[in-house]
């Protein structure tokens, strides 16, 4: 299955560059005869991979001579990132798109481009060209280094473009420009895809198969990241734990966080996604070892029972997931624990949920993302049967709520009085505490004190705590 991957050549590269260059002339003379600079507004549904990939679209536009827009009425171009992985986000991206059909009948230049994964599923470019006009320019994950050639034939030319095709196998382009918000966090990826077919999930038909990128051009880009002072980097991929499988060179993610440990600065090191059946004590140990990398796991079990594992998919067991814990503990005393579940998947007992409920009881999470399972056309388990009525689903996700807000609650509580190194980045909405910060493992504080700058790295201690933050001084 791997090694199938395409990696878009340097020549093709460099194509696309031409094409940012003749929409740049573009925009050019469009401004100067308008009077302002031409604007491109951008709106992300979905994961930090769609967010990655919308600062890789806003790079390329911002390279075409577009200014970014505040609000899409301001806008010359309009680009919606969408995301599949529940309806609930479809249906959103869907509704604003449609909220745009009276901008386009106002201003018909304007270009309104949908891509992203909800494009990428096969019913979708059917239905935007039935009942969404208004939309010029569709064009799915795998087309999305090809943007600047897309748009520029959009603008030149009368047709409304669909490109949602491409090989499933995926594609590797580096060196296309990325523009990130210039705090202190910035997104990294380090592979894209992928391979585990959990059978609930959407991702590995819309984002194709997992595919690494060379571990020189992560250094590289890190280095870069560093350089211009970005202090809290996450490294992104649907399953990092299968990093390097599809390489050349032989090197799995443990190695790679050594190697990125070694970038010299002052900055730290988080990532997302871990999948359990890949998640080794190696990884464990050199977590444990590298001093750059956050003693924070987000490590999703879905589930706590074991049969419902199996129907998902998933390639583990409830046992084999407490085993996890219990070594990443041994190693981190202090890591950060977080997890994503899924409510009421087809034929979910009482029983399966109650040892869902226990195991977010007896771990202990210091943060929890639970879903109310949604049916994806194309899966396995949409075509499984699910008699569970909706309202019993729905109270057993509130119950779950109150258990891991029970939880969480007691985990927050267990910093009062405590001091913590945390990295200052952005203004609260409080007046007490004024600015916001995140420990190393990833928690919110809100702070107060002298000698806080954003940006930095501070030592406060906790004052009180809530569900959602931590209140600190700095010391
Ligand atoms: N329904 C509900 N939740 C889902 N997820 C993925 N697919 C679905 C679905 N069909 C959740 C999983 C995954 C997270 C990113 O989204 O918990 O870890
Ligand atoms: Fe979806 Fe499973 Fe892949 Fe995550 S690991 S993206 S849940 S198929």
């Amino acid at each position: 299955m791997s090694n199938q991957k395409t990696i878009v050549t340097q020549e093709q590269i460099a194509h696309q560059y031409e094409y940012m260059q003749f929409i740049s002339k573009m925009t050019a003379e469009k401004a100067q005869a308008y009077g302002h600079p031409l604007r491109a507004f951008t709106q992300t549904f979905g994961c930090q991979q769609n967010e990655a990939d919308t600062q890789q679209i806003a790079g390329m536009l911002e390279e075409m001579g577009y200014e970014p827009a505040d609000r899409a009425e301001d806008a010359d171009v309009i680009v919606i990132n969408t995301c599949a992985v529940r309806e609930h986000a479809e249906s959103r991206a869907l509704g604003n798109v449609g909220a745009l059909s009276h901008l386009k009948k106002a201003r018909p230049d304007v270009t309104i481009c949908l891509c992203g994964c909800m494009v990428q599923q096969e019913h979708i470019p059917e239905k935007i060209k039935k009942s969404y006009p208004q939309v010029d320019l569709v064009f799915g994950t795998h087309a999305l280094w090809r943007f600047p050639e897309l748009l520029y034939r959009s603008l030149t030319g009368d047709q409304r473009i669909f490109d949602t095709t491409g090989d499933a196998s995926g594609y590797i382009a580096e060196g296309l420009p990325v523009l990130r918000d210039g705090g202190t966090k910035a997104w990294l990826s380090i592979m894209y895809g992928c391979n585990n077919f959990c059978t609930y999930c959407i991702v590995p038909y819309v984002r194709g198969r997992e595919r690494s990128r060379a571990s020189a051009d992560i250094v590289r880009e890190l280095e870069q990241l560093v350089s211009e002072g970005y202090k809290d980097i996450t490294l992104l991929g649907q399953n990092v734990n299968s990093y390097g499988k599809d390489l050349e060179e032989q090197i799995d993610f443990s190695d790679l966080l050594e190697k990125l440990n070694a970038v010299s600065g002052d900055f730290l090191i988080r990532f997302m996604t871990s999948h359990p059946k890949d998640a080794s004590h190696k990884l464990f140990d050199t977590m444990a070892r590298c001093d750059k990398v956050a003693k924070q796991l987000h490590l999703p079990f879905q589930s706590g029972s074991d049969t419902i594992l199996r129907r998902m998919n998933r390639g583990y067991t409830a046992d084999h997931y407490r085993g996890l814990i219990a070594y990443a503990r041994e190693k981190m005393p202090d890591i950060t624990l977080s997890s994503d579940i899924i409510v009421g998947f087809p034929g979910e007992t009482e029983e399966d949920f109650e040892q869902t409920r226990k195991l977010v009881e007896e771990v202990g999470f210091d943060m929890l993302f639970t879903f109310l399972y949604s049916k994806r056309s194309g899966t396995p388990a949409a075509k499984m049967e699910d008699d569970t009525p909706h309202a019993v689903k729905q109270a057993r996700f509130e119950r779950l709520l109150k258990t891991q807000d029970a939880c969480v609650q007691a985990r927050q509580d267990a910093y009062a009085g405590k001091r913590l190194r945390v990295l200052v980045d952005g203004h609260s909405k409080g007046t007490a505490y004024p600015l916001t910060a995140r420990t190393e493992g990833g928690l919110l504080v809100c702070c107060a004190g002298d000698n806080l700058e954003i940006g930095t790295f501070a030592e406060v201690e906790i004052e009180k705590t809530s569900l959602r933050c931590l209140f600190g001084r700095s010391i």
